[in-house]
């Protein structure tokens, strides 16, 4: 683990809107890791939103993208990769993300979630007539896994700032 924490990636985990995406960009500022957001490196291979990708091909196909994705960045060292909020649901994509790196999760309460996701349409999960069970039963269905694939979890209720401190405490 030592090596993996010096030298490997740095996978943040969590819910959508946990905040892995700006948690990820300051804590790559700090470090000096370059920062990987595995829907933006999707959306960029494909040439096509999340919501597109959804829409046109399905969820399996993103699913696959994920995979592929998760096998590609594993390859690489010294990165910030803040995953989607599926992304670890997926057991085998834990295990070649843990071959390089750490993982951390960014456990947020469903109010904080709440808050972040008001308004936001980007996410295609939750953008049936049943938002609100939906994103609380996903959220139960998925913490449980999160947890048990983090090597380390951190309070992600606060600022981006303050979140990103405990996570240079907690990994260093
Ligand atoms: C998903 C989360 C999203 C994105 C896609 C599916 C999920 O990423 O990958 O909409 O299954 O939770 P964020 O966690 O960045 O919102």
């Amino acid at each position: 683990t030592e090596m993996k924490k010096k030298f490997g990636n740095i996978v943040l985990c969590g819910y959508m809107g946990s905040g892995k995406t700006s948690v990820g960009k300051r804590l790559a500022e700090l470090t000096g890791r370059t920062f990987i957001d595995m829907d933006r490196y999707i959306e960029q291979k494909e040439g096509a939103t999340i919501s597109e990708i959804f829409a046109a091909r399905g969820e399996a196909a993103f699913r696959a993208m994920e995979r592929e994705t998760a096998k590609e960045l594993s390859l690489k060292s010294g990165l910030i990769v803040a995953t989607g909020g599926g992304a670890l649901m997926d057991a085998e994509n834990t295990a070649v993300l843990k071959e390089n790196g750490v993982i951390v999760l960014l456990n947020a309460s469903m109010e904080a979630i709440r808050k972040r996701l008001s308004g936001d349409s980007s996410r295609p999960l939750l953008n049936g007539s049943d938002r609100e069970e939906t994103l609380q039963r996903l959220y139960r269905e998925r913490m449980g896994v999160y947890r048990a694939a983090a090597d380390f979890t951190v309070d992600a209720d606060g600022c981006v700032q303050n979140v990103t401190q405990r996570i240079l405490k907690t990994v260093n």
